[in-house]
């Protein structure tokens, strides 16, 4: 897929991923929206792409909430029209044991990313399927695929992003719209200070992974984009992780409780 000309939504573009996979988009010749709660940092960043003469626009909202989703969508679609490139990265999560994690946090894991992500999409869709081509991207962790412990409805809410990147992917087929998951390892963002507690539940077998800088991950999404992919997995070495998973379950449980103390 081409991007310069394209018009490119990234949710979660006030920072880290989305931050980065706008200023990479923008510098490609895409128009790019940007959509986070806060305003101002959401203005930092349109003002660099700006300053880079990239075209740029906000609109701030809270995509935890389905009306607010609904409204943002129709005032995007009215004011530039239907996207070609739709990037659902917008997340949120402490790494919590289940009882460690209240009823309100597991709802708001599954608000931001997956249902942010599904309502979004639905929202978009007919003018998108209208148009008869496009990109859908799902920016997710590895946890969309793999399982440590003490980070259980992180964990769930990843896997809910990768059963909704699948699922659309067979919806879309024959629409001309593409849908790619984006599945990252760590990455050196605001995410660990936004979510605290987290980074000190990495498992141990992590120290062996290279800790991506968000520039990277940007990059790998718009080659991606440009080379049709479905999934882009990062870094490499963690094909090896999932395919051991799937041939040597017990292995990888046994990898990613290594070095584990449960919470007392
Ligand atoms: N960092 C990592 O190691 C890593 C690795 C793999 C995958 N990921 C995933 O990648 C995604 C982005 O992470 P990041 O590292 O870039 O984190 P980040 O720097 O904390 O950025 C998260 C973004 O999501 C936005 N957001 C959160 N709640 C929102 C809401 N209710 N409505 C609208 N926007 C909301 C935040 O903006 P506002 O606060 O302004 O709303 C911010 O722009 C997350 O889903 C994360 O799980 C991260």
């Amino acid at each position: 897929m081409n991007i310069s000309g394209c018009t490119a939504i990234i949710t979660g573009a006030s920072s880290g991923i989305g931050a980065a996979t706008a200023r990479a988009l923008a510098a490609k010749g895409a128009r790019v929206v940007l959509i986070a709660r806060d305003q101002q940092r959401l203005e930092a960043v349109a003002s660099a792409i700006q300053q880079s003469n990239g075209q740029v626009q906000i609109y701030p909202a809270d995509l935890s909430d389905a009306a607010a989703v609904a409204a943002v969508a129709s005032t995007i679609l009215d004011g530039v029209g239907a996207p070609n490139i739709l990037i659902n990265n917008a997340g949120a999560g402490r790494w919590l044991s289940v009882l460690e994690t209240s009823a309100k946090d597991v709802e708001e894991m599954m608000a931001v990313p997956y249902f942010a992500a599904f309502n979004l999409t639905r929202e978009l869709l007919p003018a998108m399927k209208r148009r008869g081509s496009g990109c859908i991207v799902n920016v997710t962790s590895v946890a969309s695929r793999l399982t440590w412990p003490g980070a259980t409805a992180y964990i769930a809410a990843r896997r809910a992003m990768d059963g909704f990147d699948q699922g659309l992917r067979l919806e879309l087929a024959g629409s001309g719209i593409r849908v790619m998951l984006a599945m990252f390892g760590s990455i050196e963002t605001a995410y660990w200070a936004n979510n605290p507690g987290s980074r000190e539940r990495l498992p141990r077998i992590t120290s062996l992974t290279p800790t991506l800088t968000e520039e990277q991950v940007a990059a790998a999404i718009v080659s991606g984009i440009e080379a049709n992919r479905r999934l882009v997995l990062k870094p490499s070495i963690f094909r090896f992780v999932l395919g051991l998973n799937a041939l040597f379950p017990r292995t990888t449980e046994r990898l990613m409780l290594w070095g584990w103390r449960p919470p007392v």
